[in-house]
């Protein structure tokens, strides 16, 4: 079954068909960087427009670059939630255009699912369960999934997620948008040890808090320079890093002990962080667990991930009434209105 991925959630447009849920027959991602770069951050209003302006060309290059006329697209999966209103609203509108022109089945896909689903398109199909670590600019999330489409979740940040702080503390140290590449980057020539940032809730369930440890980096940073010193940026990166990712390393694998699950699933933008990949894979390697995590390109934002999670839903049976509209707060345990077979 050749699928049709949509994600228009934030600020990269993106369209992907993929087959059977593995095979990528092409993957486009017009990323809108420039756009918001000399704003700090992603200003909605303009996301919106540039989906506009650039899904319709991409999802003709999408399917040339497969091979394929609509006709011959069996599925339309599309990001529903959660998300910028304005932003989902685009891409569902080209999606169920889509589905209603071809008569292809619609499928509407939780982009937190779509993150987890990323594994699938490289490591085969699901085999739960597993302790699902999500992680990404809008969200810092534990969940159980213990059969496939069904999610518990353990835990969330109580304010910002782990993504939005690296872009916080990159935006005060004057590094640019988006800042967890490039304090990734930094962070491997600092001393993870040379300040010891504050490790939040740890010990304390499968919440995270992540705006403390954003204000004590700035804090340190303040009062060194008050102080006549400059202190080495690679190692406030390290040791900010370190600080997050100690938490998170330290929160899953109990998850993973407390559920009694095998395996360990990694997905969200942040997930491309070396030392996090690394020391997740250490902690599992030890504690005698696999842990998976999709190849870089597939961590941030794409639609393959979005074709593959539809493509399971749709193997499934499922459908997605043409009557949903964007939801912006939709959390990972919620269902979707379904639409009964014709
Ligand atoms: O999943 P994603 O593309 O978009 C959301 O759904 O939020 O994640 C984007 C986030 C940004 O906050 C970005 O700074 C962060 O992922 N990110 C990283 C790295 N690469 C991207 N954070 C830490 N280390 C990285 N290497
Ligand atoms: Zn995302």
């Amino acid at each position: 079954m050749k699928v049709l991925g949509i994600e228009t959630s934030c600020d990269d447009t993106a369209v992907a068909l993929v087959e059977d849920g593995r095979k990528v027959l092409s993957n486009l991602i017009s990323s809108q960087i420039d756009v918001h770069r000399r704003f700090g951050g992603v200003v909605p209003e303009l996301a919106s427009r540039a989906h506009v302006e650039v899904l319709t060309p991409l999802l003709d290059d999408a399917l040339s670059q497969a091979g394929l006329r609509y006709s011959d697209v069996e599925g339309v999966a599309v990001t529903v939630g959660p998300g910028l209103a304005g932003a989902l609203l685009v891409g569902l509108a080209a999606a169920k255009a889509v589905a209603l022109a071809t008569g292809a089945p619609f499928i509407g896909v939780n982009h937190l699912e779509g993150h987890i689903y990323a594994n699938f398109l490289e490591h085969g199909d699901p085999q739960p369960p597993y302790v699902c670590f999500i992680v990404s600019g809008g969200h810092t999330l534990l969940a159980h999934m213990a059969e496939q489409g069904t999610y518990q979740v353990m835990g969330q940040t109580v304010d910002d997620a782990a993504g939005e702080a690296f872009d916080k503390v990159a935006r005060f140290l004057g590094l640019g948008y988006p800042g967890g590449p490039v304090l990734d980057e930094l962070a491997t020539r600092g001393d993870p040890d040379a300040i010891r940032f504050p490790r939040a809730m740890e010990g304390q369930g499968y919440d995270f808090s992540l705006s403390g440890l954003k204000t004590a980096v700035i804090r340190h940073v303040r009062r060194e320079r008050a102080e006549g010193r400059e202190p080495p940026v690679e190692d406030v990166a390290a040791s900010f890093q370190e600080a997050v990712v100690d938490v998170q390393v330290h929160k899953t694998i109990a998850a993973a002990r407390e559920r009694e699950v095998q395996r360990v699933l990694l997905g969200g933008g942040v997930v491309a962080n070396r030392r996090l990949r690394e020391r997740m894979q250490q902690a599992a390697d030890e504690a005698g667990l696999t842990v998976l995590y999709p190849s870089l390109p597939l961590c941030t934002d794409n639609a393959a991930m979005i074709a593959c999670a539809g493509y399971h839903r749709l193997a499934r049976g499922e459908l997605t009434s043409f009557e949903i509209g964007a939801d912006p707060g939709l959390p990972l345990d919620r269902a979707l209105p379904e639409r009964r077979p014709a």
